[in-house]
């Protein structure tokens, strides 16, 4: 049976003082809430993932960080290796999300290389991808992200997918409060499923849990959850809201 996931990717946002608040918050909100077959992870951008991981010791919540570099180490001013990362406790990523293909410049290929390390170091990959506007308005989207699964994760071995997470997020629907509808997302999921099986074998496909992001606020997640192929959300907006965030992971 494949894990049900709900992951906050909080962006830049949070000092501190707010992360630590934040985490309380959640777990006052996760108290009472069964998580048996359920992974409630955050992301707290790089200076705080060692307070994040402290804070969360005895709960059920995995801290994950947002970004990591390929290398193992060197020259490379202001990135953040693997084993940096393992040494803080923290041995979740998040990779390929489309502000940083957009703003940051990752590539497919650059991806594989990052997701090779990660899986190397024995992470979980939180794989992220997505169509455009444009790429969906011209009825492209299934190719679009058939190409951004091949270039970066098709050269792995089945083995590497049970470390993988991947994370669907149409880049229009994130952050714009225009939230993919349900069946739009199933349709998705469906589609990526089918890739697995193809690529891999339909048991492999099967054990892979695929989160639909963007735009997922209580009010929707219930809904968006209740389809045979979404296994969760990766959450940004709603998951700096302790009351959202839990009230996300209620319905899953
Ligand atoms: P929003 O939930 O704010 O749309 O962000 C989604 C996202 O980018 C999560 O990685």
């Amino acid at each position: 049976m494949r894990k049900k996931v709900v992951a906050g990717n909080w962006k830049m946002n949070n000092t501190l003082v707010e992360t630590k608040q934040l985490i309380k918050g959640l777990k006052k909100g996760l108290k009472g809430i069964k998580l048996k077959d359920t992974r409630v992870i955050i992301a707290p951008t790089y200076v705080n993932l060692h307070q994040a991981v402290k804070k969360t010791e005895k709960s059920k919540i995995e801290v994950a960080a947002q970004n990591v570099h390929q290398a193992k180490n060197g020259a490379f001013t202001g990135e953040i290796s693997i084993d940096m990362l393992s040494d803080i406790g923290v041995n979740v990523v998040i990779l390929g999300h489309s502000e940083r293909r957009a703003y940051f410049n990752e590539t497919d290929s650059a991806l594989a290389e990052k997701v090779n390390t990660a899986i190397g170091k024995g992470f979980d990959v939180i794989f992220c991808f997505g169509e455009q506007l444009e790429d969906r308005q011209a009825n492209n989207h299934f190719k679009v992200v058939e190409e951004q699964l091949k270039n970066a994760l098709f050269a792995l071995r089945s083995e590497a997918f049970k470390n993988i997470i991947l994370a669907y997020e149409p880049v229009w629907a994130i952050g714009t409060g225009q939230t993919a509808t349900a069946e739009e997302a199933q349709e998705m999921h469906e589609f990526i499923r089918g890739l697995l099986a193809k690529e891999y074998s339909k048991d492999m496909a099967e054990g892979v849990s695929i989160l639909y992001g963007g735009s997922v606020k209580p009010k929707n997640a219930e809904e968006i959850f209740s389809k045979p192929d979404v296994d969760g959300g990766l959450i940004g907006g709603a998951s700096l809201k302790a009351e959202d965030f839990s009230a996300i992971v209620k319905s899953i």
